[in-house]
């Protein structure tokens, strides 16, 4: 698969499944997330791998967010938000630790994103499914600190990575839409 047909081909899984990527292949996503386009040369990025039970403490996290922003969330929706991150057998959390100075903050979250899609692309070509999540978890510094984040590092992403099992569909908007005319 070239650049041009793993662009157009990319679409979000819409349900993943054992097994995740291989140690080789999880090297080759990472090493492509920082490779990234990035202001400065500050390395903004952070990533937390979570397979397995590590995937636990995210779901507890996620689990105790929503709790505190719902107090009436029943057992269910608690269980339910405790489940999602057992959708993927590996999550990569992306993140953007920001440093004072003359980027703008949002250049470097911006080079986080593009080392984001670097590694969906790249797990794409590799074979894998690939969904980005975020949802109000991302946001939590309760989520941030279980992670082994800073609260003040931005969630730029959680990659979650695995085997298809239902594939997402290419969905293709006219190009005029994104035009600008002057
Ligand atoms: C920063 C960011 C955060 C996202 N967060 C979510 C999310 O929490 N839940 C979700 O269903 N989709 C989320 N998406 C969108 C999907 O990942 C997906 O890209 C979108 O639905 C379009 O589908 P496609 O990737 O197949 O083109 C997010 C995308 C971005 C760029």
């Amino acid at each position: 698969m070239n650049v041009f047909e793993c662009i157009q081909s990319r679409a979000s899984a819409i349900r993943l499944g054992e097994p995740g990527p291989t140690r080789e292949h999880l090297d080759t996503i990472l090493r492509a997330g920082i490779r990234a386009p990035d202001h400065g040369r500050l390395r903004p990025w952070r990533f937390v791998v979570l397979e397995g039970d590590a995937r636990l403490k995210l779901a507890d996290a996620m689990a105790e967010t929503l709790r505190r922003k719902m107090p009436q969330a029943t057992e269910a929706q608690l269980a339910a938000e405790r489940a999602k991150p057992m959708r993927a057998p590996t999550i990569i959390v992306a993140a953007a630790r920001i440093t004072r100075g003359r980027i703008p903050e949002i250049e470097q979250v911006a080079a986080v994103a593009a080392g984001v899609q670097n590694m969906f692309l790249t797990a794409h070509a590799l074979g894998y499914g690939v969904m980005w999540k975020t949802g109000d978890a991302a946001y939590d510094d309760h989520v941030k600190t279980a992670l082994g984040l800073l609260p003040e590092d931005h969630i730029v992403a959680m990659l979650y990575l695995g085997t298809i099992i239902t594939p997402g569909k290419v969905v293709s908007f006219p190009l005029e839409d994104a035009l600008v005319r002057l």
